[in-house]
């Protein structure tokens, strides 16, 4: 994984949420930390080019989120902060199924993987079930089904674990863990990325602390109980 941000800046409506940021990322485990409002999700945004950088760039395995956008976009799979925004058709299985549609497989074969991946967060008895009826801890595990199906090189999730239970944080933790991609994850779950391999935090839009989670999880305890 190659991610490369160069001098890159979000602005919305003329106000800079994130300031000029230069760094690279090619850990396997990244995590993202800051208080509501420091920019985290537009950072992780402007890597799957849901945010276009206002000046600078960013590119994703070499590609430039705006003038390679497909490319760039193909290089991760993104989980969204509001699971209710992942799920597009009404029966869940149906919906995971649409990730693998430009496969062209045979429909056996797609089930099979939808079961697979449906089975490998326990969730295989929701599959018949309709996304809006679903439980909130349900509804997140079911986007990041969606998305684990089609096997996307670089994962980037916003908060996955905040409506979970403590059981299904640990099935999440796990799951996280035994993946062979690359993750970046945003979270106020401190436990969930404190044996990350680097640890990202912002603060007003800039980032702030850079290095191992014990340390930097310690100046974003500093910032935020002062
Ligand atoms: N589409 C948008 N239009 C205008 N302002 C936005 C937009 N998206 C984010 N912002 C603003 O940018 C700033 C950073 O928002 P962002 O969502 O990146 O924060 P965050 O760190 O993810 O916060 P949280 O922990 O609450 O999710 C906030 O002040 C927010 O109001
Ligand atoms: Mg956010």
């Amino acid at each position: 994984m190659d991610i490369r941000f160069q001098e890159a800046e979000a602005r919305f409506e003329g106000r800079t949420v994130l300031h000029a940021l230069s760094l690279s990322l090619s850990e396997r485990r990244i995590g993202v930390v800051g208080l509501n409002g420091s920019g985290k999700t537009t950072f992780a945004r402007l890597i799957n080019g849901l945010v276009k950088p206002a000046s600078g760039r960013v590119t994703v395995n070499g590609f430039d989120t705006v003038a390679d956008a497909d490319k760039a976009r193909g290089q991760t799979g993104f989980i969204f902060q509001n699971p209710q925004n992942q799920i597009i058709l009404p029966v869940l299985r149906e919906d995971i199924a649409l990730g693998l549609q430009g496969r062209k497989l045979p429909k056996p074969e797609i089930n099979a993987l939808v079961d697979r991946v449906l089975s490998r967060l326990g969730i295989l008895h929701l599959g018949e079930r309709r996304a809006h009826e679903l439980s909130g801890g349900e509804l997140q595990l079911a986007a990041l089904a969606s998305v684990l199906v089609t096997e996307p090189p670089i994962l980037i999730m916003d908060e996955p674990t905040n409506q979970l239970d403590l059981r299904n944080r640990r099935l999440v933790a796990d799951t996280i863990e035994g993946l062979n991609e690359h993750v970046l994850v945003v979270s106020h779950d401190l436990d969930l990325i404190a044996d990350f391999d680097r640890v990202l935090l912002f603060h007003e839009g800039r980032l702030v602390g850079d290095g191992l989670p014990a340390e930097v999880i310690a100046r974003y305890r500093g910032i935020a109980l002062p």
